[in-house]
């Protein structure tokens, strides 16, 4: 009989094939069996419990360096596996830039030992660095390259039509894009109507999305260049998105198909302003509708905090963001428990859509050989979101007091348990994410 490090006993499994009552049994932090008898140093018993793959965040910004005030790598991260999520990539836009080698360098140095997940960092590209950005996509542990080609929080910015084209012929790993036209914001700021953050979808419209969105698909199909089309908002870009699959992927955050601006201005205030809007209840029917047609491949949180203070400012000098990587998975539990989409979907959208379209090593399936990374969830449990759960330095969510079907259990990450109940490990031990693109670039 086997000898296993770590056994999950008794769990409900998410493999490829479906679910199945499963023991499952890991060595050196890899899967090793499925189903099959063996003793463990240590067993996890999962009884009535669903073990799902890792959870992939494949959009988070942790603001170190630079502002961590509003959050750090460490505390960005431990509100992650409390979430039950095992992986972030994560963004740019900190101070300084995320553009260079060096920078790079830095917040992989910054995340050895402090970060709790496993994690990549994107580059962010500016008119300066296009021709650098072929090499630094290779870096190891480098998610790939991010354009803002609106403006959002911080000064990266890619706005024309040339610089796009400079970026997107840089390189061949798939490129993130912020994709709100800067051009068409910049004319309509006269919408913006002092203290009123309803006023914020009327300025950043469903054109401002759609008219960069069309812009970056000529651009990428110019450059022979695969794109990922991050928070989509509107549902007329994912019917332009379903058509154009060939060379374009997508995310929906799980803010945009939860909240609706109707509610969520008057309730909310600045807490609901991010970029690009959260938009009305039909917008958000619309994206469920596209989702279940099968158009986004993920589900990323766009994890932005912003301190509670800086929001409090008067609309439009708030700045746009709201954190949710604690919150993705148990908002996402929370619409299966309510019939919007199956646990298989979840799973696509949050683990296998991740690994698919970016390429990771090892990660996203329950599988031998795969990296025993496990989000063990209560599909049943009834709870509340209570701020005191929050482990984000800006300590404060647009869901705290909802009430949810559906909690995170446990977070595994590499075969160690990171967090149960609530409570973590001794010590953060996340590395950084393996990509087919980079493993033998160095
Ligand atoms: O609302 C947003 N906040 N959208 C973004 O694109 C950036 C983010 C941030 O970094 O605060």
């Amino acid at each position: 009989m086997a000898t296993f490090d770590l056994k999950l006993s008794g769990g409900t499994v998410h493999t490829p094939g479906g679910p199945v009552r499963a023991d499952v049994g890991i060595c050196d932090g890899k899967i090793v069996a499925i189903g099959e008898a063996g003793d463990a140093g240590e067993v996890i018993d999962c009884t009535g419990l669903d073990v799902l793959p890792g959870v992939i965040d494949t959009q988070v910004h942790f603001r170190e360096p630079g502002m961590i005030h509003k959050e750090d790598l460490e505390t960005g991260s431990r509100a992650a596996v409390l979430g039950g999520v095992t992986a972030v990539f994560e963004m740019p836009n900190t101070k300084p830039n995320t553009d260079s080698a060096e920078a790079i360098a830095d917040k992989l140095a910054r995340a050895k030992g402090r970060m709790w997940c496993d994690h990549a960092f994107y580059v962010g590209a500016t008119n300066a660095n296009a021709a650098a950005l072929a090499e630094l996509e290779r870096l190891p542990g480098t998610a790939g390259v991010k354009i803002f080609m609106g403006a959002s929080t911080g000064d990266l910015l890619v706005s024309e039509d040339s610089s796009l084209a400079d970026v997107l012929a840089s390189g061949h790993r798939r490129v993130a894009i912020h994709a709100e036209d800067e051009h068409r914001m910049n004319d309509r700021k006269g919408e913006r109507v002092a203290g009123d953050p309803a006023s914020h979808p009327v300025w950043r419209d469903d054109e401002s999305a759609m008219l960069a969105t069309q812009r970056i698909l000529k651009l990428a199909r110019a450059a022979k260049r695969r794109i990922h089309v991050l928070h989509v908002t509107t549902p007329a870009e994912l019917e332009l998105l379903g058509r154009n699959k060939d060379i374009a992927t997508c995310e929906v955050t799980p803010q945009h198909l939860t909240l609706a601006g109707e509610e969520a201005y008057p309730r909310l205030g600045t807490l609901a302003q991010m970029n690009p809007p959260i938009r009305s209840g039909a917008h958000r029917d619309g994206l469920w509708h596209w989702l279940n047609q099968g158009v986004p491949d993920v589900i990323g949180s766009d994890h932005a905090p912003h301190t509670l203070e800086e929001k409090g400012k008067a609309y439009p000098d708030s700045p746009s963001g709201m954190p949710g990587v604690q919150t993705l998975l148990p908002l996402l539990l929370d619409h299966v428990a309510k019939g919007r989409m199956s646990l298989q979907r979840l799973i696509e959208l949050t683990s296998a859509g991740a690994q698919r379209i970016f390429g990771i090593v090892g990660k996203g399936r329950i599988a031998a050989g795969y990296d025993a990374d496990f989000s063990i969830v209560d599909l049943k449990s009834q709870w509340t979101i209570d701020e005191s759960w929050l482990a984000s330095r800006a300590g404060w969510s647009p869901f705290t007091g909802m009430a949810l079907t559906g909690r995170p259990v446990g977070t595994i990450i590499r075969g160690r348990r990171v967090m149960w109940e609530g409570v973590l490990a001794d010590t953060a031990s996340g590395a950084p994410i393996r990509f087919e693109a980079t493993e033998f670039a160095a």
